[in-house]
């Protein structure tokens, strides 16, 4: 057994530790946040709390009560001491999609980037460690491609740390599984980039023009992360439109509904299915939920100060501007996140 000195114990509320990131954070800082409660929970028996408009405090449940941290104020600092945590090349299940490196990328300088809360500093991250947390758990990441590179990225994270014939990476439909073995601990992630049921499900065919929701429908998913430990999840990108068509019945069926719903209404329906969904089948005492909604877009070189409408190609810089909420960023899905998602917390305790 591992020793668990300080282990937290579940959460006398459950739903209180859905971590909510409603704020326009480079979906990074969540890895890092993951890593952080993983870590803390154990080492120093902290616990999160956070309230649901904004951020994530964490508390100390043990020592000194007064101290707490709210881990998103902060900023990106250059750090090439201890960063980057991991080189790509090196990394056995880098996928193409991320390998800038490999399809010659020379600037890297965005790999020496550390987050630094303003009121604390961040443990150094331990694969050994983090394994450890997850021994006999499944952690899983459900999205799209932002939340792809950060499994990725967890993945690369911690398999420097297990030799190749304790670890395995393998693909079922549109969940893929990365295993460390002697820690019976896996790290997955399965496509599903609104949540629930669309026409754009495939894992690698889902690029159609007419975006087509089944808003109600979230069981064909579900079900291959229901029982996990950790559940991560994101959409937004894929919600950008202004519209999009919902399908009442099934695909395939004749006699299924089409109708156009709005922008953010659809987002909403989708979102309710999704909170419902785990309301009833995930039991709060065991599994942590976390949530990215918005992530910024970066399409207008505008953002960076040229005025000529360009897009992002040369950027390096980061926009330093605290508080910075993206050109692509939209308040009303925000509400929506906010109250789905206050909901659901209520209704859990
Ligand atoms: C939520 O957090 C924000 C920012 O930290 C704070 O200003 C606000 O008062 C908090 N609201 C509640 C209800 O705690
Ligand atoms: C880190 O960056 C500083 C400033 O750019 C540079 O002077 C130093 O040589 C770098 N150190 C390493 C280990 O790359
Ligand atoms: C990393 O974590 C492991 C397991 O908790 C521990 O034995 C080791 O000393 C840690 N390494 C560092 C550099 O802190
Ligand atoms: C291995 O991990 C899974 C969760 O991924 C768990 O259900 C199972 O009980 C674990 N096996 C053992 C022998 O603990
Ligand atoms: C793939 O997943 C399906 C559905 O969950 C399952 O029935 C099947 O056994 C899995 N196949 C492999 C090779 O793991
Ligand atoms: C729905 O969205 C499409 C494409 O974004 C747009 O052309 C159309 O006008 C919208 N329809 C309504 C009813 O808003
Ligand atoms: C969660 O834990 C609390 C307190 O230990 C308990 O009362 C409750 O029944 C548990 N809920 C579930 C779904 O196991
Ligand atoms: C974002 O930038 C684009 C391109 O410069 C511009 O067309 C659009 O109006 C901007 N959107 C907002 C909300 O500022």
């Amino acid at each position: 057994m591992p020793k668990h000195k300080h282990q937290i114990v579940p959460n006398p509320k459950p739903w209180g530790s859905i971590r909510s990131s409603l704020h326009f954070l480079i979906a990074a800082l969540v890895a890092t946040l993951l890593i952080v409660t993983v870590y803390l929970t154990q080492e120093y028996g902290v616990q999160f709390l956070e309230n649901c408009t904004a951020s994530t405090t964490i508390v100390k449940t043990s020592g000194d009560p007064s101290s707490s941290c709210n881990l998103f104020s902060g900023k990106w600092v250059f750090d090439n001491q201890s960063y980057p945590l991991y080189k790509g090349l090196q990394c056995t299940y880098m996928s193409d999609q991320l390998a800038c490196e490999k399809f010659g990328r020379k600037d890297l300088s965005f790999q020496n980037r550390r987050w630094q809360p303003h009121e604390c500093d961040l443990p150094r991250f331990n694969a050994t460690a983090l394994l450890e947390r997850l021994r006999n758990k499944r952690l899983v990441y459900v999205g799209d491609s932002l939340n792809r590179n950060q499994w990725v990225s967890m993945v690369c994270l911690v398999e420097s740390a297990v030799p190749p014939e304790l670890k395995s990476m393998h693909t079922n439909g549109s969940l893929t599984t990365f295993k460390a073995i002697e820690y019976n601990a896996s790290i997955e992630f399965y496509w599903a980039p609104l949540l629930v049921e669309s026409n754009s499900d495939h894992p690698v065919n889902h690029r159609l023009p007419d975006r087509i929701v089944r808003v109600q429908a979230i069981e064909k998913h579900a079900r291959h992360w229901t029982d996990a430990d950790f559940l991560v999840f994101n959409s937004f990108l894929w919600w950008r439109r202004s519209n999009m068509s919902v399908l009442w019945g099934s695909f395939g069926s004749s006699d299924g509904i089409y109708k156009k719903v709005e922008m953010p209404r659809v987002y909403e329906m989708a979102l309710k299915t999704w909170s419902n969904w785990l309301e009833v089948h995930v039991n709060p005492n065991k599994t942590q939920l976390f949530f990215v909604s918005m992530s910024p877009t970066h399409q207008s070189a505008e953002e960076w100060g040229v005025t000529n409408g360009e897009n992002c190609y040369g950027e390096t810089e980061l926009i330093k501007e605290e508080g910075y909420h993206g050109n692509g960023s939209d308040p009303k899905i925000m509400r929506v996140v906010e109250n789905v998602l206050g909901e659901l917390k209520t209704r859990g305790s």
